[in-house]
């Protein structure tokens, strides 16, 4: 497989990846888990949604919950661009792919233009955001896993290679990729606008639909503390795998499924990667296996994410067949 050329004068600007929403189905309960335990901080609320940002952000949000009383859905991946002429610019670029892009209005975020990529993933663009204090150094605002910023999403797609070069025509570029032992095949691949490992993952399997959402903490203590308190607050069936160590990206890791069954990652540890000759670092699938010192994520983990609000997914044109928790311990016995 050719891996694509990278884009260095992309059709439009995108900085970074930006907020999330999700449909949740008790308020009260989402608030406990994202306040209470995790630590983010109120920009606003009322009774349908509930504005979150960490203590290293002056956006107004980086997450969204609103009440819903549907499935738990998700409804878009939320990407900054960096001027009102980029957004011009990537609705004529989306339009012209023959994906329709149109502007619609979101409260807190200057003009938001919404478009699904080439495999239906809902997307939101903006250029702005009303700004709130970081409280970077308040620390009287520092709670549960002091939670720092949205770093990343990961999506599970039908089709990564395809996936790949859609995002890496519009800018992004490859940092690093897992392939099958001994080929170069895009199994797994990490993409990045912002200068460090990534700011979207794509996975293989029925999508696409989200895997999860990624936010930085502090000290490697975070991701204790954070666990102890999740088993103080009742918590602790929500702590899906970790603490552990990644392969690629090097970051630690802890996930959790919210109320709603949504998964986050707390993580730190993450790496510059923005020169014009850095290019993309290989793994084997089974070296990337190798490297970690914790056991592998049970079989859930895999195949588990949010379906995207009014989107069908679809199968992926082959299934994996990872190492799961529940196989590692079948062939110890
Ligand atoms: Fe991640």
């Amino acid at each position: 497989m050719t891996i694509p050329k990278p884009v260095y004068n992309p059709p439009f600007n995108v900085t970074r990846a930006s907020h999330a929403v999700f449909n949740v189905k008790d308020l009260a309960a989402s608030r406990a888990f994202y306040v209470d335990l995790i630590g983010f901080v109120v920009s606003d609320e009322d009774n349908d949604a509930i504005y979150l940002r960490g203590v290293t952000e002056a956006c107004h949000h980086s997450i969204v919950l609103k009440h819903a009383t549907g499935p738990s859905t998700y409804e878009r991946v939320g990407m900054r661009v960096f001027t009102e002429e980029d957004l011009d610019k990537a609705k004529a670029w989306f339009d012209k792919a023959g994906l329709a892009a149109g502007f619609v209005e979101r409260p807190y975020q200057g003009r938001t233009l919404h478009v699904s990529d080439a495999q239906g993933t809902p997307l939101e663009f903006c250029a702005t955001m009303d700004v709130e204090p970081r409280l970077v150094v308040a620390f009287e605002h520092h709670r549960g896993a002091v939670p720092q910023r949205l770093d990343h999403f990961q999506l599970l797609v039908p089709d990564v290679p395809r996936q790949c070069e859609f995002y890496m025509t519009m800018g992004f570029r490859l940092s690093e990729y897992i392939s099958p032992d001994g080929t170069d095949d895009l199994m797994f691949v990490f993409l990045q606008r912002k200068g460090n490992p990534h700011d979207i993952v794509f996975a293989p399997g029925i999508g696409p639909r989200l895997h999860h959402v990624a936010f930085s903490i502090p000290e490697s203590y975070h991701f204790f503390y954070v666990c102890d308190l999740a088993a103080d607050l009742g918590f602790a069936d929500n702590i899906e795998y970790g603490p552990g160590r990644h392969g690629p990206g090097h970051a630690l890791f802890v996930y959790l499924r919210d109320p709603d069954g949504h998964r986050i990652e707390l993580f730190n540890t993450h790496y510059q990667v923005m020169d014009i000759e850095n290019e993309p670092v290989r793994w084997d699938a089974s070296y990337a296996a190798k490297r970690r010192w914790q056991l592998p994520p049970r079989r859930q983990w895999y195949t588990e994410a949010s379906l995207f609000a009014g989107v069908e997914p679809r199968e992926p044109a082959r299934r994996g067949d990872p190492l799961s928790l529940e196989k590692f311990l079948a062939v110890e016995k």
